[in-house]
């Protein structure tokens, strides 16, 4: 990773929003450094990037596996002085941004998985976990993306769920292209997540919802949702205009918030 060919790569906007950029060979976890920043009194826009984590975060306190130059490890930390309330479907749109960045790359047929896994064929290529740090007036978010590039197989193995990377989808759909430039993939997900931060503040998740609906895997399916208190079984009808997920159960049609979705048992993985 090159910090120069990454900021080369950035428009003016997203070279305005996120001027500085660390990158660091390994650290524990780009989300944890930004957040022991922020606690150290650092205010504004910035990214942590890292070639390798050696505890990375993943969602629900799971490990975030980070085998050096296997993936990019990055962190978006923005400022916002809105009400965090007002932030709900911000993990959405770093996943639809995400999207957009790699469909620009020739990276295709990607959807998604509510609220935010990027996945190719059902195997998850990239995850993201938000954290919040709140002051009394203002809000920072941590904008935490892993993306699989190359992941070595070893680490494949130790990963409990359907997993693939970049490299493979490269192979899969041209067998003679290469993988396009790390720094590239990076400067175009920021780019992205400029435009996109912009727009939510200013019009919400509307302008995006319709977006998500046509990427959702799930769009139609039967499956579970779970978050720590709660199991619930429906049919997802896809997201509404602040980014929930809406459920048609047993008991009605609802709205959820928070939470992972599995498929049901009538649909394999
Ligand atoms: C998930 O569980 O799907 C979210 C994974 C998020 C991983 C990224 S890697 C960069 C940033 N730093 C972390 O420690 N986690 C996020």
């Amino acid at each position: 990773m090159d910090i120069q060919l990454i900021q080369h790569h950035l428009n003016p906007l997203s070279r305005k929003m996120f001027g500085e950029i660390q990158l660091h060979e390994e650290i524990d976890s780009t989300n944890a450094d930004a957040l022991r920043q922020l606690r150290e009194g650092k205010v504004g826009n910035w990214i942590v990037l890292a070639t390798s984590q050696s505890a990375g975060r993943g969602r629900r306190g799971r490990q975030w596996l980070s085998p050096k130059n296997a993936g990019i490890y990055i962190s978006l930390v923005r400022l916002f002085e809105v009400n965090a309330d007002a932030l709900q479907a911000l993990s959405l749109v770093t996943a639809l941004s995400l999207r957009q960045a790699l469909a620009k790359l020739g990276i295709n047929d990607l959807s998604l998985k509510w609220p935010n896994d990027i996945l190719h064929h059902k195997k998850k290529l990239a995850g993201i976990l938000l954290e919040l740090q709140q002051s009394a007036d203002h809000c920072h978010v941590v904008f935490g993306v892993g993306i699989n590039i190359a992941l070595p197989e070893g680490a494949i193995e130790k990963i409990d769920r359907a997993v693939t990377d970049i490299a493979a989808i490269c192979k899969e759909q041209d067998p003679t292209s290469s993988i396009p430039d790390s720094n590239r993939i990076i400067a175009e997900l920021v780019n992205e997540m400029s435009a996109n931060l912009e727009k939510y503040l200013d019009q919400g998740f509307v302008p995006f919802q319709a977006l998500w609906n046509q990427a959702d895997c799930y769009l139609d399916c039967d499956i579970v949702i779970e978050n720590s208190s709660s199991r619930t079984i429906g049919k997802s009808l896809g997201v509404d205009e602040s980014g929930g997920l809406i459920l048609q159960s047993a008991n009605g049609t609802k709205s959820v918030h928070g939470g992972e979705i599995f498929p049901s048992v009538h649909e394999l993985p």
